[in-house]
């Protein structure tokens, strides 16, 4: 069964513990947090020291998406943070396979994330090493943007080249009520939301994200 992840990158920052709090309330299962180095990615956010104190005041399964150059130095920080689960970004190291089984040996869920221009067919050496792919539905570092359509075809790829292993399909990026039940019809398990659940009423647009994927 499909699930929505929020992105705690579209929450109020000023309110932090209130909102994980609510989704907590809310019972939301996992919590997908950004990890961004400004170099890499253009944005800033949540380094390890922020993502360990966020996990102190939360009872969800933390999901680190690492958007970061040189991956290699600060994956041991990042396991420190006590996260669940942790994503690399397959364009972000020429030692993909290094940091996965890094991930593995620390007892966690290892996922491999792939940019919109980057093929499904790298997973092909990896598929006996990964817990879950991130496929990025927009080009990762900024929110608020618009979903990449091409992406429904790259999940049903994805899931063919999955075939029958425990691997997840996770999207990130653009997903509002609508491309919810798209991105879960074309095979999504977990599905990242960030704006689409934080602004406005997030109870009412929780509740009607949920109902899309049902
Ligand atoms: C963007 C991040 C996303 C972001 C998604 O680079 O990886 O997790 O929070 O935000 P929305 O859902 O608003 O596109
Ligand atoms: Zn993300």
């Amino acid at each position: 069964m499909a699930q929505i992840l929020p992105s705690i990158f579209g929450a109020n920052i000023l309110r932090l513990q209130d909102e994980i709090e609510f989704l907590q309330s809310e019972k939301t299962g996992i919590l997908h947090v950004d990890l961004m180095d400004g170099n890499f990615v253009s944005n800033i956010a949540f380094g390890p020291n922020q993502i360990a104190a966020l996990k102190q005041v939360s009872t969800m399964v933390f999901d680190v998406h690492m958007m970061l150059a040189n991956p290699e130095s600060h994956i041991d920080d990042v396991i420190k943070t006590g996260a669940e689960m942790v994503s690399v970004h397959y364009e972000s190291t020429p030692h993909i396979h290094y940091i996965l089984q890094k991930i593995k040996k620390a007892g966690r869920q290892a996922g491999v994330v792939l940019n919109p221009g980057t093929p499904e067919s790298v997973l092909e050496y990896l598929l006996d090493d990964i817990d879950y792919v991130l496929l990025m539905t927009i080009n990762p570092g900024q929110p608020g943007q618009v979903f990449i359509e091409k992406s429904l075809e790259k999940i049903r790829n994805t899931k063919k080249l999955i075939a029958n292993r425990n691997i997840k399909i996770e999207v990130d990026g653009g997903v509002n009520i609508e491309i919810a039940k798209k991105v879960k019809d074309a095979g999504a398990d977990l599905i990242v939301v960030g704006g689409a659940l934080f602004n406005g009423n997030a109870k009412e647009n929780y509740q009607l994200l949920n109902k899309a994927i049902q």
